[in-house]
């Protein structure tokens, strides 16, 4: 802290991300990226893009990578929002789509970014706890708020809540904005992009960050009705006008554009998953039904924190968080069949 600072930067509780190591040699589970490296198509378009244009500044509007998403999910240009990662996306939707009337609602398990983007733009929020099961019961949300934002599926616990609840969640809260978070539900979930024609208040976010193997690319997106997408337009042209660079642009179309490569590669990630569950399922451990590319597990007789710190000793790094409802849990990303047998190996 320092006198030079304003009282808002005094109160701001940052997010912390998952730890990115200097060392090479560890095997690193943690932050739930992709084992398999980018489509080598989208790989091409960026090396192309490498040239004297780079003195230029990049389209604002994205469009090449706008009509590539577009066309992708058979919706028009105009219900698609570009930015730099999906937190930058979810960073406008909280700015400019929340109320501050009555509470935001999410769950008391999810992604720890949407407290602290309430804390940057003053958002009171209700966290609405899980039930037993760690499923998302939507009659708890079927009150005065201000919006509601979930991951589906959930993060970090990978469970999936099914199109037609989400359809009840929209139907009982016409009047606010439903934002279904979908960084992982190309790992076993349907999307609800398939919904926003027919509910003006459903916005979707998603990310190349982890199906598409382009988490240091920072792309995320939006897709909901225009008016939506208008409102996070106006943010983003009153705050930066080039989130997305020209590498960002044509990589990411050009990974859309793969979609054999895309298949592939999320059917590696999912068998490997279901072999590391039923692998950790035989060494006792509890896992919970995921949809995702990682597993939340929790072990009857290991304590969490000190499995995870063992772990790191023998150069497997996982997620621990230390939330009171899940500190027994450990959050393990789908690595390669020889990163997830490092795992078995080290837990062995
Ligand atoms: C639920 C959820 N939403 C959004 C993000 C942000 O992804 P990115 O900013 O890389 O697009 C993450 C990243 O881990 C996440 O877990």
């Amino acid at each position: 802290m320092s006198k030079f600072w304003s009282p808002f930067v005094k109160d701001l509780v940052p997010y912390v991300p998952g730890e990115q190591p200097k060392l090479a040699k560890l095997v690193k589970l943690n932050t739930n990226e992709n084992p398999y490296g980018p489509s080598p198509k989208a790989l091409e378009a960026m090396r192309a893009e490498l040239n004297d244009n780079l003195r230029l500044y990049p389209d604002p509007n994205s469009d090449l990578l706008k009509q590539a998403v577009a066309e992708y999910y058979g919706v028009q240009g105009n219900q698609v929002f570009l930015g730099n990662g999906s937190d930058e996306v979810l960073a406008h939707i909280f700015h400019g789509l929340f109320q501050h009337d009555a509470p935001l609602l999410f769950p008391d398990i999810s992604y720890s970014f949407y407290p602290v983007y309430c804390g940057l733009y003053g958002i009171p929020y209700e966290a609405v706890a899980l039930d037993e099961q760690f499923q998302i019961r939507v009659e708890d949300y079927q009150r005065a708020n201000a919006g509601i934002i979930f991951p589906n599926p959930n993060a970090p616990t990978g469970c999936l809540l099914a199109l037609d609840a989400i359809e009840q969640l929209l139907k009982a809260s016409p009047d606010s904005v439903v934002v279904v978070d979908e960084a992982y539900i190309d790992f076993g979930g349907q999307t609800a992009i398939s919904l926003v024609d027919r509910y003006p208040n459903l916005l979707v976010t998603q990310t190349l960050s982890k199906s598409r193997s382009l988490a240091g690319l920072r792309v995320g997106l939006a897709v909901g009705h225009p008016d939506l997408i208008e409102a996070l337009e106006r943010i983003k042209n009153s705050f930066n006008s080039y989130p997305l660079d020209r590498m960002a642009i044509v990589g990411a179309a050009a990974a859309f554009q793969d979609k054999a490569y895309f298949d592939e590669t999320c059917r590696k990630v999912i068998d490997s998953r279901e072999q590391l569950v039923a692998e950790l399922t035989a060494r006792g451990f509890e896992v919970l039904p995921s949809a995702a590319n990682f597993i939340f597990a929790r072990h009857p007789e290991q304590d969490a924190a000190g499995l995870a710190a063992r772990l790191r000793e023998q150069g497997v790094i996982v997620r621990h968080f230390k939330q009171e409802r899940i500190a027994q849990f450990l959050r393990i990303t789908i690595g390669t069949p020889e990163q997830n047998q490092a795992l078995l190996d080290a837990l062995n």
